[in-house]
């Protein structure tokens, strides 16, 4: 069983999309192809299809996946979910939007492996693709994400950096915990 499948028996674990998240993709032109990597549930996939993006979304959690593709299945929408290790996906070059919410940690063990993930991502990325990233802002987060994005020897223009305030509340508990959050967009020049 992978980590997220006994966390996602609780439905809409994470709650609803950052409305900054919403608002900038409704706003966006043109609607394109957005691939979702570690889009557990489908909390961003299913919103972002809704809008009228061609949206994939790719998990390791099968209990995150099947939830989602029912979902887009019952109401009709343009959104597939497939299992898939995002550390073995490498066909970038075919979506328009790359985006990564809260699947980054760059704590000591994870650093290399995300921060190659990101390069890799760029370098396959096209010209206008744009790498949306959702990442707590806490510690070193942000400025590690950041100096990764532009050590990479691509040209970037930034069309959002913005500041979010994330409510989780514990269904169960019904304790509730904000974070701090940074939405960084770029698109490749
Ligand atoms: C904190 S959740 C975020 C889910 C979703 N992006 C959101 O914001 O609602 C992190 C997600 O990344 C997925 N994940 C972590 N490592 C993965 C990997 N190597 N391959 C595929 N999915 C992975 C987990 O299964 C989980 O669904």
């Amino acid at each position: 069983m992978a980590n997220y499948d006994k966390y996602y028996r609780t439905e809409e674990l994470f709650g609803k999309p950052y409305p900054e998240l919403i608002d900038f993709f409704i706003r966006y032109e043109p609607k394109g192809k957005i691939i979702d990597l570690g889009c557990g549930q489908g909390r961003d996939s299913i919103a972002l299809a809704r809008l009228g993006y061609k949206t994939i979304g790719i998990d390791n959690s099968k209990v995150g996946i099947d939830q989602m593709n029912s979902i887009a299945k019952k109401q009709v929408l343009n959104l597939t979910g497939i299992i898939v290790d995002i550390y073995s996906f490498y066909n970038y070059q075919d979506y328009d939007i790359v985006l990564l919410d809260s699947i980054f940690h760059f704590e000591k063990r994870d650093i290399k492996r995300e921060t190659d993930l990101i390069v890799k991502i760029i370098n396959r990325l096209k010209l206008n693709g744009l790498i949306c990233t959702c990442i707590q802002d806490t510690g070193n987060k942000v400025s590690i994400l950041k100096d990764t994005i532009s050590s990479s020897g691509h040209e970037f223009e930034i069309l959002n950096d913005s500041s979010l305030n994330y409510l989780y509340v514990d269904k169960e508990s019904g304790h509730e915990s904000e974070t701090k959050y940074c939405m960084y967009i770029v698109k490749k020049k």
